[in-house]
């Protein structure tokens, strides 16, 4: 049987780690060829990029940091060096600089919102450039898909992360005015928002006992997502079978954004 995405490139940064490596081996087991953006670990991309080789696909690690410009227009002309151009985009890369409110530096803000949401800002436009620069393709019915990973928390509040929260709100508007703008061209861009998947952005959330008891208050299917999880998801929202879904955010949260607190209460 034909792959979903045979014949397609992809582009994940962050590809190197946790959600993102998951998405770049789940991207390339169905058929596409993977660019993986890494930051600072290029052995993390490299081990990444061998295990899909190793499973019969094609893959290329390529360094660049997401909030600089200059930096991400290198990394989409190594894709097209190495694969022609590039049909899916997964703007993946984020980090987390949590303090409380008051004690929270200009720096920390500054960090996250260059990283999550500028850095998103960034991969996406590079992104429109090259689909236009490119044309149709008789492998998708879309002229390219993008992918913006949000979170939960671009609904859900968090005290102690108002930059973390904030970058995500704004993917949330990022995504859906790029949407808009660009749909009249045959680009689909979507978001995903996973809920709590077992990476290192969170390990103190779900390395103990105890955090973990904790956390899984919050999910009412009972228990931590996985890498592959949100994998499956792009898979899906990167592929045809999703063709008609443009604009908006697919939940992969295990019921978090449910309200579990009013489960027995209100
Ligand atoms: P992670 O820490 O394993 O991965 C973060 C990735 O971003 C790493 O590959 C890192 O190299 C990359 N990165 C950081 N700064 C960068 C920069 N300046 N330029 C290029 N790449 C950079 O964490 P995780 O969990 O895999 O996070 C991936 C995305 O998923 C993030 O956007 C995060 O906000 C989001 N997310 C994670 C959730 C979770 O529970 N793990 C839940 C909801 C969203
Ligand atoms: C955060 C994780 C957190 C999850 C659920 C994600 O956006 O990066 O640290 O566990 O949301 O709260």
């Amino acid at each position: 049987m034909e792959k979903l995405l045979a014949n397609q490139v992809a582009l994940v940064t962050g590809g190197s780690s946790g959600i993102g490596s998951g998405v770049a081996k789940a991207l390339a087991d169905a058929g596409a060829a993977v660019v993986v953006n890494y930051h600072s670990h290029a052995e993390e991309a490299e081990q990444v990029c061998a295990e899909i080789e190793k499973a019969g696909g094609a893959a290329l690690a390529v360094q660049a940091d997401v909030a600089n410009t200059m930096q991400v227009e290198n990394m989409f002309a190594a894709s097209r060096a190495r694969f022609g151009s590039v049909d899916i985009v997964v703007a993946n890369s984020g980090v987390q600089k949590d303090n409380a409110f008051a004690d929270m530096t200009l720096d920390d803000w500054q960090q996250v919102l260059a990283t999550n949401l500028t850095g998103q800002f960034l991969t996406a436009q590079a992104a429109v450039k090259e689909f236009r620069r490119r044309g149709p393709t008789t492998t998708s019915k879309a002229l390219g898909k993008i992918i913006c990973m949000s979170s939960v928390h671009e609904v859900i509040p968090w005290a102690g992360h108002v930059n973390y929260a904030a970058s995500k709100g704004g993917i949330q508007m990022l995504m859906k005015s790029l949407a808009q703008e660009v749909a009249p061209e045959r680009i689909r861009v979507n978001s995903i928002a996973p809920g709590a998947i077992r990476t290192p952005i969170n390990k103190d959330a779900w390395d103990t006992e105890a955090a973990l008891k904790k956390l899984l208050k919050l999910i009412p299917y009972g228990r931590v997502g996985e890498a592959d999880d949100v994998g499956k998801a792009a898979v899906w929202l990167a592929s045809d079978e999703s063709d008609y879904v443009v604009g908006t955010t697919l939940f992969v949260d295990g019921g978090m954004t449910l309200y579990p607190g009013f489960a027995d209460n209100g």
